[in-house]
């Protein structure tokens, strides 16, 4: 088991040059065997969710080829199978996406139900409402969900919720469909944005990505395409909050500032001085740090990924902050771990409370997801002497480089390999 020892106190100072798109990079990975043509992709964040995603391309049948560190070529003529494995989707949330260009490609797939990070009940049942829509047969047994659909057919969509993964899926299953379809109630995240441009660019035709309403002419070959993938904004996001978290000064480079404006206007709110220019962002602490109150919402509305480290970044701010968590039911995991560092956070159903002020102290505490363990990086850095944190494959899952682009900034951090080893659900 792999353990990172973090000194606190560290302010980080420099520039950081932020990845591709975590969840952009998943869609648009999974949407790349929906033509038998070559796919070249670029600005692909070398993680461990893209490695894991690559193998399992790799499983069906498809040619992936690294160009660089960050690039790849893909071609699937010799696509075998519908049927990704379990033991390799079960790492995988976004592998529901292999539901939607499996679909388009074969008008089958059979894909066990995905795992990926713990926030309560995560069902997919909006995806399965869209397929069915489209004129897919769905079954679920022994833990696969069966679809078929002798012909995909153009439909009319209004999802109940609001959801990236349903909004992209049914995009990619749409493309085949003959026909236009409109997804009413789509998400409107950068993502979605991404993943549709890189569907024009195969040959498909998508209005309205980006706003609540998109409309796919479905039916018409793809081809070969080059697309370079966005900016991660979360990624982003988590750079500015460990800034402020260390009264440090960075600059963000190959961003999208657009993307990060609901992260700086909490930030600016708090205290931070925030300058957005035109492809890289300079972040400060301020003379105070003052409590917040955030409620995470949809894009364009504050991140439910940035929560946890807003949470960490609002236990140094004296007085109470209120953060409510309106996208996933449970995602306070790391409220336990925060408080083994000393914070005062009390939790009422989706609600947080944060009694800031005191500084955290270091503490051994646990990844318990992806962004639960980018939290405990940033209160480590907070932290008065040192934090040992496990379950640290979590972060590798979504954070490139991580150690190294810290590193550069002044952190002070080490991955060691414990001699205890792994708890139960417990990457390393
Ligand atoms: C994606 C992101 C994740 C991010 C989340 C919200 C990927 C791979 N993951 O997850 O990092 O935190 O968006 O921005 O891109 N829901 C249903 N039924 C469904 C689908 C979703 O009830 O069929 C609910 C979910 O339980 C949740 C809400 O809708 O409460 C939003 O989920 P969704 O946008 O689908 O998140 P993911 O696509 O899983």
């Amino acid at each position: 088991m792999e353990q990172l020892i973090i000194e606190g106190g560290q302010k980080l100072h420099g520039r950081v040059k932020i990845s591709g798109s975590k969840n952009a990079a998943l869609a648009i990975l999974a949407a790349a065997i929906m033509t038998k043509e070559r796919v070249k992709l670029h600005n692909l964040p070398n993680i461990t969710d893209v490695r894991v995603l690559i193998a399992i391309l790799e499983d069906l049948g498809a040619s992936i080829r690294r160009r660089g560190r960050n690039s790849i070529e893909l071609r699937s003529p010799g696509l075998r199978s519908y049927s990704p494995p379990y033991d390799m989707v079960k790492k995988l949330r976004a592998s529901y996406y292999l539901m939607g260009s499996l679909l388009a490609r074969f008008g089958r797939a059979e894909v066990p139900i995905p795992g990926g990070c713990d926030f309560g009940p995560r069902p997919i049942d909006q995806h399965l409402k869209g397929f069915s829509a489209l004129g897919t047969d769905i079954e679920i047994e022994h833990g696969l969900v069966k679809l078929r659909a002798e012909k995909l057919k153009a439909a009319h969509i209004y999802l109940d919720v609001v959801s990236v993964g349903a909004t992209i899926n049914l995009m990619l299953a749409a493309t085949a469909a003959e026909g236009q379809t409109t997804i009413e109630n789509a998400s409107k995240e950068p993502e979605i944005v991404d993943a549709a441009n890189f569907l024009s660019a195969m040959g498909a035709s998508i209005k309205g990505a980006g706003t609540d309403v998109i409309r796919i002419k479905g039916g018409r070959p793809l081809f070969s395409a080059n697309h370079t993938i966005i900016p991660d904004r979360i990624e982003a996001g988590s750079f500015m909050i460990a800034a402020v978290a260390t009264d440090g000064e960075i600059v963000i480079e190959e961003v999208i500032p657009k993307h990060l404006e609901a992260v700086a206007a909490k930030l600016r709110e708090a205290g931070a001085e925030i300058e957005l220019q035109a492809d890289r962002v300079r972040v400060k602490r301020g003379p105070q740090l003052l409590p917040v109150d955030i409620k995470t919402f949809v894009y364009p509305g504050f991140p439910t990924d940035l929560q946890p480290l807003a949470m960490t970044l609002l236990t140094a701010a004296e007085g109470t902050s209120v953060i409510t968590e309106n996208v996933f039911e449970s995602r306070f995991h790391h409220v336990d771990e925060l408080k083994r560092m000393g914070a005062q956070i009390k939790v009422e159903g989706r609600t947080a409370i944060i009694e800031g002020g005191p500084p955290l102290t270091g503490a051994p505490v646990k990844a318990t997801d992806l962004r639960a363990g980018a939290a405990m990086l940033v209160g480590g850095f907070m932290g008065q002497g040192r934090t040992i944190l496990s379950g640290v494959g979590q972060i590798y899952r979504g954070y490139e480089d991580i150690e190294a682009k810290l590193t550069r900034l002044g952190a002070r951090l080490k991955r060691i390999r414990s001699s205890f080893p792994a708890l139960p659900g417990e990457s390393s």
